[in-house]
């Protein structure tokens, strides 16, 4: 249809082609196009993303930044709307009004980060790259970046999608329980649609600032008056330019489908932030959390990497805000192993899952100190009773799980805020071996894209 619609309002200027095109579209699109003797591109986006490569005597156009690295740092985004003429030798851009000028920006990631660097599969790389993302991501960001409106907010309300609305709901925990804040957290796709009363601070997570849902939410937030705060991992990205703040993710380029460090990182703001309204009480925790994501990344995890393996059906069980990471334990099972996996709350299970427990059913429980400690190990027995073959993961030197699960991970003994961030590790690493030892294409999981850039 675009090309008949260009072909119809071309009279021999490609530029005015596309510009009398594009009043014609409805919805996001970006695209790409030349006619023969003219040896221009003409870029030209409207909610999807569209970046420029600026080369020396060369330009270029791609939807992302990370395969523009093996040819240039320099880049220029588009606004909605811009039409962007492309030639070795120059870069116009226009709008509506005629030519407008915008800034050439400097990607700070390099050719290195997107290279595989001897791991089996990005994912992997990612994994092991946490301790870095973390420990970056939280020293960047410093208090004072904090927005104003952010410290002694009413009411916080945190829009986001798949993994991003796990660390969302992770946020949404720390903020009612440290901060005595009122929060909620909705999934951008539902957002849009039911247009709750909304007030005060929105903060939009999004990893890679382009997920349709997560951006309209935002803007429906904004046309609400809210405050608007972006948490995103890409400089650039179209939900820095909705949001009123962005606060950046210093995780590097994410290429593998399943998100790994970008949630890290996420896990990283999300703490600055708590730490900060309380004035900073446990920064130096913070800082060495990277120490402990290293631990657990040495961990043999081959007992209960054979369990799942087998599995057709897998629970992920926690409480608190271990329910947020059993979530995402589960979406990342799923998704790079295809073997069906549930995160639960776990004292939902017998509101119904309990039907589904066999001998051929493993759960995997958080089963972490604080008050919910006992219930869970009550919760373990139940689930035993069942016949489900059940892996533990608690502190280091716990007494009580051994003696009741098939498998016992021991995670570092450190404060909540750090043990967040290593049983996420340990998850994901279950996820990735598991899907490893079937032989699963775990960078590029079939049917899913790395960004969700359509509702
Ligand atoms: O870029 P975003 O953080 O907005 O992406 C949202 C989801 O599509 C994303 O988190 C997805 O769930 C993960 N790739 C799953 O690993």
């Amino acid at each position: 249809v675009i090309a008949h619609l260009l072909e119809e309002n071309y009279d021999g200027d490609l530029v005015q082609a596309v510009q009398r095109c594009v009043h014609q579209l409805h919805g996001s699109y970006a695209l790409l196009t030349c006619a023969e003797g003219d040896g221009r591109l003409i870029a030209v986006r409207s909610s999807s993303p569209l970046v420029i490569g600026v080369g020396d005597k060369e330009a270029f156009a791609a939807s992302d930044l990370t395969p523009l690295l093996e040819y240039t740092e320099r880049v220029i985004y588009l606004e909605d709307g811009d039409i962007a003429a492309l030639s070795p030798e120059t870069i116009e851009i226009f709008n509506d009004a005629g030519p407008v000028e915008r800034n050439i920006e400097l990607i700070d990631w390099t050719l290195e980060d997107v290279k595989k660097g001897g791991f089996k599969h990005y994912m992997q790389k990612e994994i092991f790259e946490q301790p870095q993302a973390f420990s970056t991501t939280i020293r960047a960001l410093r208090p004072e970046d904090i927005p104003e409106s952010l410290l002694h907010p009413e009411f916080v309300t945190i829009v986001a999608c798949g993994t991003s609305f796990h660390a969302g709901m992770i946020l949404k925990y720390l903020l009612e329980t440290f901060c005595s804040i009122p929060s909620r957290v909705e999934l951008g796709s539902e957002f849009k649609y039911y247009t709750p009363p909304v007030q005060g601070v929105v903060i939009g997570i999004t990893q890679s600032g382009e997920t349709a849902d997560t951006l309209a939410a935002l803007k429906a937030a904004r046309a609400c008056n809210c405050t608007t705060i972006a948490v995103t991992n890409v400089l650039g990205s179209s939900v820095t330019r909705i949001a009123d703040h962005t606060l950046y993710l210093r995780a590097g380029p994410e290429i593998s489908v399943a998100a790994t460090k970008s949630f890290i990182a996420q896990l990283a703001v999300i703490l600055q932030i708590v730490n900060t309204i309380r004035q900073g009480t446990c920064l130096d925790l913070l800082l060495h959390g990277n120490r402990a994501i290293e631990e657990v990344l040495l961990m043999d995890l081959t007992s209960s990497v054979l369990l799942c393996r087998n599995a057709q059906h897998i629970f992920f069980v926690g409480r608190g805000p271990f329910y947020p990471v059993a979530l995402e334990g589960a979406l990342k099972m799923k998704e790079i192993s295809y073997i069906h996996a549930e995160g639960y709350a776990a004292g939902e299970l017998k509101h119904g899952p309990f039907a589904l427990l066999s001998g051929e059913t493993p759960v995997i429980a958080l089963c972490m100190p604080g008050e919910t400690y006992q219930v869970m190990l009550s919760n373990i027995k139940e689930m035993k009773a069942r016949g489900a073959p059940v892996v533990g993961i608690g502190l280091r030197g716990d007494t009580e799980i051994p003696d009741i699960v098939d498998v016992f991970i021991p995670v570092p003994e450190t404060h909540l805020f750090v043990q967040i961030l290593t049983t996420t590790v340990v998850l994901q690493l279950l996820a990735y071996l598991t899907a490893d030892a079937l032989g699963c294409d775990i960078d590029k999981p079939r049917n899913l894209a790395k960004s969700v850039t359509v509702e």
